[in-house]
Formats: C-alpha cells, structure tokens, sequence
C-alpha cells in the first residue's frame, strides 16, 4: 500500500518517446512471451500427432518427469490428441532418442529448492524430424517446455512446432510477483493458478505479503494469538504453506515471505498489545490507508516475539531471503511515547528514522543468526543499515541509484505497481536498468531485477486474477528478454496470445467476467443485452493510481467488490484500438480510415444508447452504469459531428470547438470509479476537426 501523495513519482515511466528498437530478428513472426534471447528461424515444422513421443537423455529425475507431464497433458488439452500411456498410465520417457519427436537433454538436476541465481537457460531446436530441448538442469527444461507449448500451432494440416533454433536465458534472475494476501485474503488455490501463470511467464519469485494492518495471515505455532487474533481465521496453516512452497518449487519457483514491521503492525497487536508502542487495546484495521500503529522496539518482549517468530518462519520458508517490510512507518506513535524518545536520545539515534534503522540492525542479525538475508523497502535505507541487506525500490526511480551506490543489492517495483490499473505499455518500458542508465558496472551488478506488486485493497480472490494478468507478462518479459525489446505494438500482439494461455493454464482474468456481468445484470437480461453489457465494460477501465478511494470512500474489508469497476479492467483493448484508428488517420488521412472511425463511433453511440435505456435503467445495481451510458452515446455523437466536419473538410462554426470540448471534458470526469480511456482520441479527432482551416 502506498499513500497517494507518492503517486506521482509512483509510475516512473509512461510510454515515451523513447526509439523501437527491433526484436531479435524473428521472421516469421513468433508469439512467445517472454521473447527469448535469441530466435533463428528456419525452414520446416515438425507435425504435433497422436504419436507424439518423448524421450529423456541426460540426468532424470521425478520432478523433471512431472514437469514433463504436465506440459504433455498441457499439450492434449490444446491439441485434444491423446499420446502413448505405459501400462501404468504414465507418459512413457524412456524410448530410444533417435525415435522420439522431442528429445529432453538435460545435464544435471536443479536444486531441491530453487536457488537465486540458478541457470535458467535453454536451447530449444526443432527440425522437421525431431525437437530437442538441452539445458544445465531441470529449471532450464521447465522454460524450454514453456517456450515450446507457446510455439505449439495448428493449420488445417494438423498441429505442429515451426522449425527453430532458440537460445534462452534470463537478464535479471530475480523475477517476481508479489501478492498481498492481507487486505483481502487470497487462499491456496488463487496462490496455486497464480503459480501456474507465472512459470508460464517464466517469472521466478512470489513474493507473499502475510503480514498487514488487515490481517496477520500465517500460523504461528509459537505464538498462536497472531494468527488465531489477527485473521478472522483466514490463514494459512504451516501445512499449506509448506504445500504451496512445494507446488512453487516443482515450477521452479522461489517463495519469499514478507512480515511487515515495525509499522503496517495492526494485526500483530490484536493479539500481543504488550510489543505496541500504544497503550491499545489493538482491533483488526478494516479499511485502507497508512496507520499508527507500530511495534515498540524499545521492549525487550518485541524482540522476544520477533526471534521466536521469525526462527519458526526462517525453519518453515527454505528460501535465504526473508523480507521485512519496512515502509511507511509513520512515526505517530513513537513521537506520543515518551519512553521511546528518551530511548532514542539516550542511544543517539537522532530521531524516529534512527531508531527504525537501529530495529531493523537488531532484526538483520536475528536473520543472520538463522542464515537469512533481510530484504526491505526503500524505508530500510540508512547511513547504518547492514551490509548485505536487499533494498526493494518503490517509491521513485532513484531508488535503485540510491541502494546500489552504498553497495546494497536491489529489486524494482517501483513502475511495476499492478494495483495502480496503468496500462502494461506503461510497465513494459520500466526497465531496472535502462539504456540510458548513469549505473556503474558494480552497481549495475547489484540489481537483481524486479517484481509486480499486486496490492490487495481492490482485488478479491475473484477479481485478483484480472488484475494481475495479462498485463504481468509483459513485465515478465522486461525482466527476461534482451532490453531492445521494447516494440509496443509486437508486446501487445504477442500478449493478447499469451492471454489465452494463460487462461487456458487456470488464470481467470477474462473467465471470471460472464457471471459477474449476469450478477450485476440481473435474472432477466436477454443474451443480447448481456452481450451489450459486455462490450460497454470493455470499454471502461477502473481509475488510476489511488483515485478509487476518493470514489469509494466508505469502502472496507467487507465492501463486497462485485461492482461495475470490478468488472472494468485496466488497459482497455478496444480503447487501444479506437486509439490507433484515430493515430492511423492522422498518419495517413485518407477518407476510408475516416469511414473505419465513422463505423466504430456509430456502434459506440448506438451501445450508449442501448446500455441506458435498457439494463441501466432496469438492473438495479447497473443503475451507476446509466450515466456512464449517456457519456459513451453523447461523446459518440460529438465525435460524429467532428468526423463530419473533417469528411467535408469544412470548418465548424465558431464556438463549436469550445463547447463540445467543455462537454468532452465534464463527460470524461471519472465516475463510478471508472472511466472511458478512449475518449482521449475523441478529443484529438474534435481538434482536428477545428483546426482544419
Ligand atoms: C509499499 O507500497 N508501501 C511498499
């Protein structure tokens, strides 16, 4: 969670004019995402058949055998061709290679818990005869297989790989997807999809956010009240979580846990007051923002609670790097303690910020004692923070600069804030080291490359999915690919495949759509009207950075998120393709794009008008949707009326161009929490219209 006064600085970069710079070459064209390193195309396609057979050559393990598995039935599922069982029902791995249609060459096995800085690399070479995938280990072979079921197409002869050589291998190892499961509670099974998505995307870290000022949301055996006080009883219990590092780590991927301290502390207090730096008593927070409660790290009983947690966290999560929060630690609490201050001067600790440093020291050699490494926000920052602790970027593009050049390691979300609804271009051209970076190669080497951050006041374990995906992928794939990849319009191409995979892999981002849409249109509505609704909310997209807030001011924990905004979804297809039919024409101004934008403005209007006078003013809760309809027809009816103008080349009359923009600009006014992102290319064609001489 992050304070709207951030905002501005929170979205380093929007698209820009920044030049394209060309893919790899790739020809013909291919849909994978992330893009790999090196694609050589060549001639031919191995045909995909009922036939197909696998064979292992090279080290072989079982969770490489249920990797392979799973992308096989991955590929029936696609392909509705049932391969060869054993007896046993089993996928057969151990014919002779020369027979195969895919040959998996794997050197060695990866770790039993995936490791940071691991080889992930692979090569993929498919010919007409056979494909063989060869990589270091078994992580490597899960990204081949990956690549391999993108590349899986069908023509009317059947199914096929086209014929290849790729060679692959990540920029940043530390790739990562953050989920806060506090603010609402996310259970196993949207971890468990989440997972799956990400190894599709080749992303390597979740990163859980366990601990808020909104729930406390891991058992805790030693000490019980956390969880059993903090939750409402939505937790995960320690077998779970063991169950959910597993299923990562059979998808090669790390699981990080985060414990928010000393602030963002609410739900520690429910249960141990005592460690407050507040009298309390201490209630679970129920709605949104930064709060002042905060653990007391004057008390010796904090540190007590802290060791014994975190050893108990540090035994159940493998990984070596525990994060621990840190940011927006508002100080209130601390300055009303009078006790806390004398301890700051009688140590020397100069203020609030001296005394957090010197917490988060003592909580750096609890970690070390246990072999971790402590990672924190860009709050953890100071003159006497410990050498080797990880600095996690998000308040600003200076972030990065600012930890490496004390020598600390670092990873970036900061413009890789998913919750904010920016478009994936936005996020896409955010580059933890980009080209025109001042880093030295040290510092350079110290940036261990970035994570999404799904913050969780908006997203419901029904909704969450829409949020994340598909715009995650293209961060996935600033994080992978080579960093010339950078063409937007091949991204979007190529993300609106990896979409439907991603769907198909159990994401719900579009599935969750249809019966939240009947939800809110009521028993009644016709197909056809459920169709209208449908396009109408493609239209619309949720509010940007922190504005949801300001429209839904009341909302809680229990605000039921099953409105219109939760069906809106950020980075509106059709928008984006109302955009580039108005960018088409002013490149090249030809009367049959003016006709394209004629056609498109008709259907808009006549979609206001049916949304308004039909579901909008019958479905009770689609009454919000009402106003929104007008906007979309009478803003249709502007952009007509300029079309008009400019199929005629005629000049409108005076005033025209000042009152239809003042009416442009008041229907444009966000509402309802959402708004119409295409009426950013009305306005340029209503220009248009009246600067024609
Ligand atoms: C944060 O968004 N407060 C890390």
């Amino acid at each position: 969670m992050c304070r709207p006064k951030l905002f501005a600085t929170l979205l380093a970069v929007f698209v820009s004019a920044i030049p394209v710079l060309s893919a790899p070459t790739v020809s013909p064209r291919i849909d994978v995402m992330p893009l790999p390193a090196s694609v050589i195309p060549a001639e031919g396609r191995l045909p995909v058949t009922a036939a197909f057979a696998v064979a292992l050559r090279g080290h072989d393990d079982a969770r490489l055998r249920a990797g392979l598995a799973r992308a096989l039935r991955r590929a029936e599922e696609r392909t509705g061709l049932t391969f060869a069982r054993t007896p046993q029902a089993e996928y057969a791995f151990a014919g002779e290679p020369s027979a195969a249609t895919l040959v998996i060459d794997c050197a060695a096995a990866a770790a039993a818990v995936p490791e940071f800085g691991e080889d992930e690399s692979y090569t993929l070479e498919v010919n007409s005869g056979q494909a063989v995938l060869a990589a270091a280990n078994g992580r490597g072979v899960l990204h081949g297989l990956e690549t391999m079921l993108q590349l899986l197409r069908s023509d009317a002869d059947g199914w096929f790989l086209p014929a290849l050589r790729i060679d692959d291998r990540p920029r940043f190892p530390w790739r990562g997807l953050m989920i806060d499961v506090c603010r609402h509670w996310q259970p196993a099974e949207v971890i468990r999809r989440n997972l799956d998505a990400m190894a599709l995307a080749k992303l390597n870290v979740l990163h859980l956010h366990l601990t808020e000022d909104q729930g406390f949301r891991i058992e805790s055996r030693r000490f019980p009240r956390l969880h059993e006080l903090g939750s409402d009883g939505q937790f995960f219990t320690q077998a779970e979580m063991r169950e959910l590092i597993a299923y990562a780590a059979e998808r090669g991927i790390r699981v990080v846990p985060e414990f928010d301290i000393p602030g963002h502390a609410t739900s520690w207090l429910v249960g141990h007051p005592e460690i407050g730096s507040a009298p309390g008593p201490y209630a679970i927070e129920r709605r949104w923002g930064i709060f002042d409660p905060v653990l007391d790290p004057t008390n010796p009983r904090t540190y007590e609670i802290l060791e014994g947690f975190l050893a108990e966290m540090a035994a159940l999560f493998p990984d070596p790097y525990l994060h621990i929060g840190g940011d927006e630690n508002n100080g209130v609490h601390w300055t009303a303690n009078a006790a806390i201050q004398q301890h700051i001067r009688e140590h020397g600790l100069v203020d609030n910020a001296g005394l957090h440093a010197q917490f988060n020291n003592r909580i750096h050699a609890m970690l070390a004692r246990g072999g971790k490494r402590l990672v924190g926000w860009d709050e953890i920052l100071h003159p006497d923070l410990a050498a080797g602790s990880v600095v996690h970027s998000w308040r600003g593009p200076e972030g990065i600069a600012a930890a490496t050049a004390r020598g600390f390691a670092t990873i970036l979300s900061n413009g890789y804030y998913i919750d904010l609804g920016h478009p994936a271009a936005a996020h896409y051209l955010n580059d933890p080291i980009p080209a025109d970076s001042t880093l030295t190669a040290e510092q350079r080497r110290l940036v261990l490359g970035g994570e999404a951050t799904m913050w969780a006041e908006w997203v419901s374990p029904e909704t969450i999915d829409s949020r994340i995906w598909p715009r995650t992928a293209a961060i996935a794939e600033r994080l992978w690919s080579p960093p010339e990849v950078r063409d937007i319009d091949d991204m979007y191409r190529r993300l609106a495949v990896v979409a439907r995979r991603l769907e198909e892999r159990g994401s719900r981002h579009e599935s969750y759509l249809p019966p939240a849409l009947r939800r809110l249109a009521g028993d009644d509505a016709s197909a056809d009207e459920l169709a209208a609704l449908r396009r109408f909310v493609d239209l619309l997209e949720p509010v940007k950075l922190y504005q949801r807030g300001e429209h839904q001011p009341d909302s809680t924990q229990f605000t039921p998120l099953t409105g219109l905004v939760d069906c809106a979804r950020p980075d509106s297809a059709p928008a984006r393709a109302f955009a580039a039919a108005v960018a088409a024409w002013r490149a090249e101004p030809s009367a049959e794009h003016l006709v394209a934008l004629r056609e498109s403005l008709r259907e808009f209007a006549a979609l206001g008008a049916q949304v308004h006078d039909g579901l909008g003013a019958r479905a009770v809760r689609l009454r919000e949707a009402q106003p929104l309809a007008a906007v979309l027809r009478d803003s249709s009816a502007l952009a007509l009326e300029a079309v008009g103008f400019l199929e005629r080349g005629e000049h409108p009359p005076a005033g025209w161009r000042e009152s239809t923009l003042a009416t442009l600009a008041a229907a444009a006014r966000p509402q309802a929490a959402v708004e119409f992102p295409h009426l950013t290319a009305v306005r340029t064609l209503i220009e248009s219209a009246a600067a024609q001489p």
